[in-house]
């Protein structure tokens, strides 16, 4: 979508860059010339995706693990990302953790787990970053990618949907108060995008053949990683500069369709429609 080399010159940190969505928008990054740090627990995963990309790309790829609830790790990797590239210029806080479950089966460990992937880790990036970045006087930019029920919360993933909000709630905080050290923060909200972390978690079992998603979509498909990576990468580059404290919904329309009280009419024919009018007409 962006013009080659839109994003040369830039040092843009992945958290869970190594599979789904954050692969994706890795790659797309490089090929706009950017050179990607990229982190998550699987060191393995991490340096295959690296070898795989610098096989391929002028760009660099940097993997280096870490749990990104584990606050020396942070540290670490923003430490090891610095004597790599001298510089770190955009965060994207994409490392998440998730699952389905009836909340009242759910133990405070299992709470603990997706609360502290989701919104301590983010806050770990953005704090330990954050206050680089205002000591070096350095620019900086963070995309958090959070969902469409961070503001509409959703039953059988309320800890996501907990910590999601959370997440949206530091993009707007800091948005402002961190505006003027020229550090700017957005959000992405994408509705359902096809991931083997995420389907696995979330449609378990035979739920993947009984629950099509599109069907929950006005624009009747899922979505393609590259219309994501299209608008992340769009957030990180200087096209965007302006925005500061959105969050975009990436879904075609999907939540929407659920807000608005009458969008199920669709189930009414034509010739139901019809028969209404012939009706309304004859009174
Ligand atoms: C209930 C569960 C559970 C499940 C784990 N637990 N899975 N409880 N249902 N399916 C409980 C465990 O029993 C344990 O509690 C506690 O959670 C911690 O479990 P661990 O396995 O030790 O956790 P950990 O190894 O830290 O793994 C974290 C994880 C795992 C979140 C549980 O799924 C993971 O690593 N996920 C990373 C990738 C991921 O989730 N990707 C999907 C993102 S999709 P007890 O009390 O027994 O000790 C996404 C999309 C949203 O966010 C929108 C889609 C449209
Ligand atoms: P995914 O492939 O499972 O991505 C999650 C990533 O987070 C993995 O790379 C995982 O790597 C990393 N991670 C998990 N726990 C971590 C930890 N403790 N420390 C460091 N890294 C950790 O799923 P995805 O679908 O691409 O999700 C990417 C993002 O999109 C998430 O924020 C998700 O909430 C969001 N999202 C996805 C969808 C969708 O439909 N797919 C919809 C809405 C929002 P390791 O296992 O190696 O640690």
């Amino acid at each position: 979508m962006l013009k080659e080399n839109s994003l040369v010159d830039k040092v843009i940190l992945v958290t869970g860059g190594g599979s789904g969505l954050g692969k994706s928008m890795v790659k797309y990054f490089l090929e706009l010339g950017a050179n990607v740090v990229i982190t998550s627990r699987r060191e393995e995963v991490l340096n295959d995706v690296a070898k795989e990309f610098n096989s391929k790309y002028e760009s660099e790829v940097f993997p280096i693990a870490c749990d990104v609830r584990k606050i020396n790790e942070v540290e670490n990797v923003i430490n090891e990302s610095f004597k790599k590239f001298g510089k770190i210029d955009c965060l994207v806080n994409n490392a998440a953790g998730n699952f389905i479950s009836p909340t009242e089966r759910l133990s405070t460990r299992a709470f603990d787990a997706v609360i502290d992937i989701v919104l301590k880790g983010t806050i770990n990036f953005t704090l330990t970053l954050g206050k680089r970045w205002i000591k070096d006087k350095s620019e900086g930019n963070i995309l958090n990618i959070v969902t469409t029920y961070s503001w509409t919360g959703s039953g059988y993933v309320v800890p996501s949907a907990c910590a999601k909000a959370g997440v949206l709630s530091m993009t707007r905080s800091l948005a402002v108060e961190w505006a003027k050290y020229k550090i700017r923060s957005n959000a992405i909200a994408p509705g359902p995008f096809p991931t083997k972390g995420a389907w696995d978690r979330l449609l378990p079992g035979d739920l993947k053949d009984k629950l099509d998603l599109s069907k929950k979509v006005p624009v009747g498909r899922v979505g393609e990683h590259q219309e994501l990576s299209n608008l992340a990468a769009y957030l990180l580059s200087d096209y965007s500069s302006y925005i500061n404290g959105e969050v975009i919904t990436i879904d075609g329309a999907e939540w929407l369709k659920g807000a608005g009280q009458f969008n199920h009419l669709e189930i009414i024919t034509d010739q139901m429609w019809d028969m209404f009018e012939m009706m309304r007409k004859k009174k």
